[in-house]
């Protein structure tokens, strides 16, 4: 059986001093963990973190990677300067990149593909807006998104991970419920199913204000392999309790 994954997302927020405090007090109250951890951190702490986390049992994890290869491309990192930073995952398409930077499926996929070709684990963001939800379209919203993903992913698509954000519950406090999160999760393996006879072994994490009161019952549904915590991940004993949730 695959584990589950939690993976945690700071997003743009730290410090070198707050960086190390967090990663140390995680690592001193983290016992052998029932599941995978990473954590995506800002692109300018990946060194700092890597060498806090060396010989830990934490993954490392950046936040985007370029849709490119190398070049002239101002801002962008590559995943293989990435992968040269010990960096196992990255983000892609996560609803604050394709909101504010405008990101679009196809842009996504391609990012999907230069991590994979780069060794590095695409989490690839997927996920509808209230306005969607409320028009019934989060089943062809978050398919969609997908799609593309796994049209220019081929039989590499057994090798990424998949995380279901709705963005009405991103840091806002509200949560899908667990049948709302299970209902979407199942959709979501159904495709990844008739997309590739491996596909069982990708792991689906929901995300959206996931914490530590609510984090084992969501865990616990058929299809939810794992959590991407956003804000409980900036605090070490939400974000011990929400792995410490994982049977
Ligand atoms: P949140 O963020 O847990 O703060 O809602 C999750 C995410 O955006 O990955």
């Amino acid at each position: 059986m695959k584990k589950k994954l939690i993976a945690g997302n700071w997003k743009m927020n730290g410090s070198l001093a707050a960086n190390e405090a967090l990663i140390k007090t995680l690592l001193a109250g983290l016992q052998t963990p029932a599941c995978q951890v990473a954590l995506c951190v800002p692109a300018i702490y990946l060194a700092q973190c890597q060498t806090l986390l060396s010989a830990s049992s934490i993954d490392l994890g950046s936040q985007d990677v370029s849709e490119h290869e190398l070049g002239a491309f101002t801002g962008e990192i590559s995943s293989a300067m990435l992968r040269e930073f010990g960096v196992r995952y990255a983000l892609v398409g996560h609803s604050e990149r394709r909101q504010y930077h405008l990101e679009s499926d196809a842009a996504v996929a391609l990012k999907a593909q230069r991590a994979l070709a780069g060794g590095v684990t695409p989490i690839v963001c997927v996920g509808e807006t209230l306005a969607e939800r409320e028009a019934g379209r989060t089943e062809d919203v978050v398919r969609r998104q997908l799609a593309a993903v796994i049209h220019s992913n081929g039989h590499c698509i057994s090798e990424i991970v998949v995380a279901y954000e709705p963005v009405w519950a991103i840091g806002t406090g509200k949560t899908a419920t667990t049948d709302q999160a299970q209902q979407v999760h199942a959709v979501l393996r159904a495709q990844l199913n008739a997309a590739s006879p491996l596909a069982d072994r990708i792991q689906i994490l929901y995300g959206g204000s996931m914490n530590a009161a609510n984090a084992a019952q969501l865990l616990a549904q058929p299809d939810i392999d794992g959590g991407l915590v956003g804000g409980a991940s900036l605090k070490a004993a939400d974000f011990l309790s929400i792995i410490a949730s994982v049977h």
